[in-house]
């Protein structure tokens, strides 16, 4: 069945999953995958690498405005790796955008206007043609709110932490669960309560908690989900 390509909005919480999911879901019906997390977070890594955060944890503004001048992002897909990486000014940054260091300043950049501004362009022209899956925050509410399915992922904090917890852990790296806990909450906190596109449910975005769901229940969910969605729109 040959149907028309439609774009898939997955918002929700910090750690819920979303990335493994969402890349699923693209494989599952050829879609590409969009993170626009790792767009924030590559403007993080950026204004790091210029040391803007050298002295405070709140660089002005009009720096950080300046700097996005300066910036060139790419997402290219890597068919050894198979997956898809950005790339910041002709460098791949795909896995360095992960530390914690970079997590620990992303919300800040995340919450000026002006770096929004010029992700939510660079996010409408990859999904122009649609056929992607794109998560997010605000990508149902903001960048697509005409996306044919919106889905809003959730999970209970205490299950967002021990899957955080294990995730680090099994990279090496030293945590601490409560400490893990409450970066997750603040996160959460400042993402919703931002003033310019807070992380939430869009109206017509379908609730999705996973707290107690394995990922091949998850995908039965969204086949039906997305049947019901496409039901009527064969090309
Ligand atoms: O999904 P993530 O954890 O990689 O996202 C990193 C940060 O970027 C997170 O604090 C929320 C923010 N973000 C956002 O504000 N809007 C998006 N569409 C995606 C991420």
């Amino acid at each position: 069945m040959n149907q028309q390509k439609i774009i898939v909005a997955l918002d929700g919480h910090s750690s819920c999953g979303k990335s493994t999911y969402a890349k699923l879901i693209a494989a599952e019906l050829g879609y590409s995958y969009i993170d626009t997390g790792s767009m924030y977070r590559a403007v993080t890594l950026a204004s790091m690498e210029a040391l803007l955060f050298e002295k405070t944890d709140a660089p002005p503004m009009e720096e950080i405005e300046v700097l996005l001048n300066h910036i060139e992002l790419n997402l290219k897909h890597n068919p050894e790796k198979q997956r898809t990486e950005i790339w910041l000014n002709g460098r791949m940054v795909e896995d360095v955008i992960r530390t914690m260091e970079v997590s620990g300043h992303v919300s800040y950049i995340a919450a000026i206007s002006a770096v929004r501004r010029k992700m939510v362009e660079y996010q409408r022209m990859l999904g122009e043609e649609k056929g992607v899956v794109m998560d997010g925050r605000d990508i149902g509410t903001v960048v697509f709110p005409g996306a044919e399915l919106k889905i809003f992922l959730t999970a209970s904090l205490e299950v967002r932490t021990e899957r955080r917890y294990k995730e680090l852990i099994e990279k090496g790296m030293k945590a601490e669960f409560e400490e893990v806990k409450s970066n997750l909450a603040k996160r959460d906190h400042i993402d919703s309560s931002r003033a310019d596109s807070p992380l939430k449910q869009a109206d017509d975005a379908i609730l999705l908690d996973n707290s107690e769901m394995t990922l091949e229940q998850q995908m039965v969910w969204f086949s039906e989900v997305y049947q019901q969605i496409t039901s009527g729109t064969d090309g």
